[in-house]
């Protein structure tokens, strides 16, 4: 009997649409709407100092597909060898078909199954594990697993509560059976019962958008929250793959405001220089934000072969999960 495969993170790749927009002009753009906000608030509350905002003809699977071309030839692999797309989207280009069928046809992938997947800022992590279990088991041999989105179109530019804190953006990674582990192991939690601190509740019905079709927050309810649950699955997966805080060398969370990120480091003993931080760059860009903070970390030369990286993943649901890695190139 065969033993079953591990599976590596193979290659990664991101996209960032169009040139940044910085804070001072977020806030112009926002003054000319009668919408008082500033860089040093924004900068304050959240780390942010700039995000990227796609054009109105790029959707989601444009984004993801620039993404997933580059880890795939980071990886040495062409569309022949991908056997399974996973896209971790809230804003896809369509009800249906799904985004990872439009991101299958524009890369010209024509084998294997292909689906979107739903738990907002935890998105990538919940589609990098199921990834993991497809390889594991042996139903997928090169996985192409992309975290995208277009936040800006469910965001309501007169909350400058919420407008502020998000980006536009594409990351993505190929996983592959491998004889030795990359994956050392996940762990994915939801709860419902916190739905209504975070959501964008509209929805298209009989020919109509039904209910506020854009993002909703009680953010001091998702600080708090966030805090517990990254601290909390950061040490249950470490657990599981019975390694210490000490035995990280990169943390990768969910980039949805540096007070998050510099709390849960504090919390787990991490320091600082050990934690990759994009949110300043890119704001938060939902699912992208993991894959995208890793291929940058990898490609400045940060993440190295032989390292452990745990990537955390927090939001809307209210879900969160971790994946802790060993990077084999
Ligand atoms: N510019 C200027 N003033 C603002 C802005 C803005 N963009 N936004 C809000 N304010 C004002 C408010 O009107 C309020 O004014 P008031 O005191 O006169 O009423 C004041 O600033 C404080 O507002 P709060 O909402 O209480 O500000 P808070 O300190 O809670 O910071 C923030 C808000 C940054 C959203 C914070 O709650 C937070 O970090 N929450 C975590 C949620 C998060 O990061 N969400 C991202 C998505 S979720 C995820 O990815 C997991």
């Amino acid at each position: 009997m065969s033993e079953l495969p591990y599976s590596i993170i193979a290659g990664s790749g991101s996209y960032l649409p169009g040139d940044p927009v910085s804070n001072e002009d977020l806030a112009k753009q926002l003054a000319q709407q009668g919408i008082e906000t500033s860089d040093t608030w924004i900068r304050e509350r959240t780390g942010i100092c700039q995000r990227h905002i796609a054009a109105a003809d790029l959707n989601t699977s444009d984004l993801a597909a620039l993404a997933g071309e580059r880890a795939m030839a980071d990886a040495g692999l062409t569309a022949k060898d991908i056997d399974l797309v996973i896209v971790a989207t809230s804003t896809p280009d369509m009800i249906f078909p799904s985004t990872a069928c439009f991101v299958q046809k524009k890369l010209g992938i024509a084998q294997g199954a292909a689906f979107d997947l739903q738990a907002v800022c935890s998105g990538f992590v919940y589609a990098l594990s199921t990834a993991d279990l497809f390889i594991r088991m042996g139903k997928a041999r090169n996985a192409l697993v992309i975290g995208a989105e277009v936040f800006s179109r469910i965001l309501d530019w007169k909350d400058r509560g919420t407008c502020v804190l998000f980006g536009d953006g594409a990351g993505a990674m190929v996983l592959q059976s491998a004889k030795e582990p990359g994956i050392l192991g996940h762990v994915l939690h939801a709860r419902g019962e916190y739905e209504n601190i975070l959501r964008t509740p509209g929805v298209v019905a009989h020919g109509q958008v039904q209910g506020n079709p854009f993002l909703t927050m009680d953010g001091q309810a998702v600080f708090k929250l966030a805090v517990e649950v990254l601290e909390s699955s950061a040490r249950e997966v470490l657990a599981q793959a019975q390694l210490s805080t000490d035995q990280v060398d990169w943390l990768i969370p969910h980039q949805a405001n540096i007070r998050i990120l510099q709390f849960t480091a504090k919390r787990l003993g991490i320091s600082p220089d050990r934690v990759v931080v994009t949110v300043d760059q890119h704001g938060n860009t939902s699912a992208a934000s993991v894959p995208l903070a890793f291929d940058l970390a990898r490609k400045d030369g940060r993440l190295k072969a032989g390292q452990t990286v745990l990537m955390q993943g927090v939001g809307g649901g209210f879900t969160w999960g971790a994946v802790l890695a060993r990077l084999t190139r």
